[in-house]
């Protein structure tokens, strides 16, 4: 029989002043509990201020780039002339601007210049030019201006509004419950037209042909 021993190595210990230095002095294998729960939560705010950032970033792209959703700059009547040369703008027929997801229409054809100042409701009337958003009211799509009549006309389920986007009165007429929606608009002094497409004003309830506030089709016939 020997008397050798082994001592279980999981055995507690005493704490004394000895074993307590020792610990301080010889650093945890791996890593510790401290540590790897600091790492955690630097981790997680990281990945919690990226993701701030991105969605600010996404918000405001916009308006730092000057597209669809902010600011866009159209140009003077003449530009749209020029941008629209196959179409008669000069009559009040509305030119199309994709970067704007718009149309611009001559609000008084008869007076041919915009008039400078603000329009955040996007009437018209004051800087004689109305900018309709493309989408027909009803369920989206993109209706068309017809050059036999100067109407809009949606290919969709046939919705009809007149050239500044007034929707006409009667199941004849189609199924969009207003007229057309339209953006702010700014005219500079100098007549440069620019549109805030981040504010819509939706369009008004539709008008009876006859009636004052909707302009006749110039054709009986349209394009549909
Ligand atoms: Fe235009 Fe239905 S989407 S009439």
């Amino acid at each position: 029989m020997s008397n050798y021993h082994v001592e279980p190595i999981d055995r507690p210990q005493a704490l004394t002043s000895v074993a307590l230095k020792s610990l301080r002095q010889h650093p945890v294998q791996g890593i510790s509990r401290r540590r790897l729960l600091r790492v955690s939560i630097g981790g997680a705010l990281l990945l919690w201020t990226t993701e701030l950032l991105a969605g600010t970033i996404g918000f405001l792209w916009p308006n730092l780039k000057g597209g669809f959703g902010g600011s866009v700059k159209i140009g003077t009547l003449d530009d749209v002339k020029l941008k629209n040369s196959s179409l008669p703008i000069d009559q009040g027929f509305p030119g199309y601007f994709q970067e704007a997801r718009a149309f611009i229409v001559l609000f008084d054809p008869g007076r041919q210049q915009f008039v400078p100042g603000d329009d955040p409701h996007g009437d018209g009337a004051a800087l004689n030019v109305r900018a309709l958003y493309q989408r027909c009211p009803h369920l989206g799509c993109k209706p068309n201006p017809c050059l036999k009549n100067f109407w809009f006309e949606c290919p969709c389920h046939g919705s009809r509004y007149d050239r500044l986007g007034q929707k006409a009165l009667g199941a004849q007429y189609g199924p969009a419950p207003r007229s057309m929606d339209r953006f702010a608009a700014k005219v500079d002094t100098d007549g440069t037209l620019t549109l805030d497409t981040s504010k819509i004003t939706l369009g008004p309830l539709p008008i009876a042909v006859g009636q004052p506030g909707i302009i006749p089709p110039k054709s009986p016939v349209g394009c549909l």
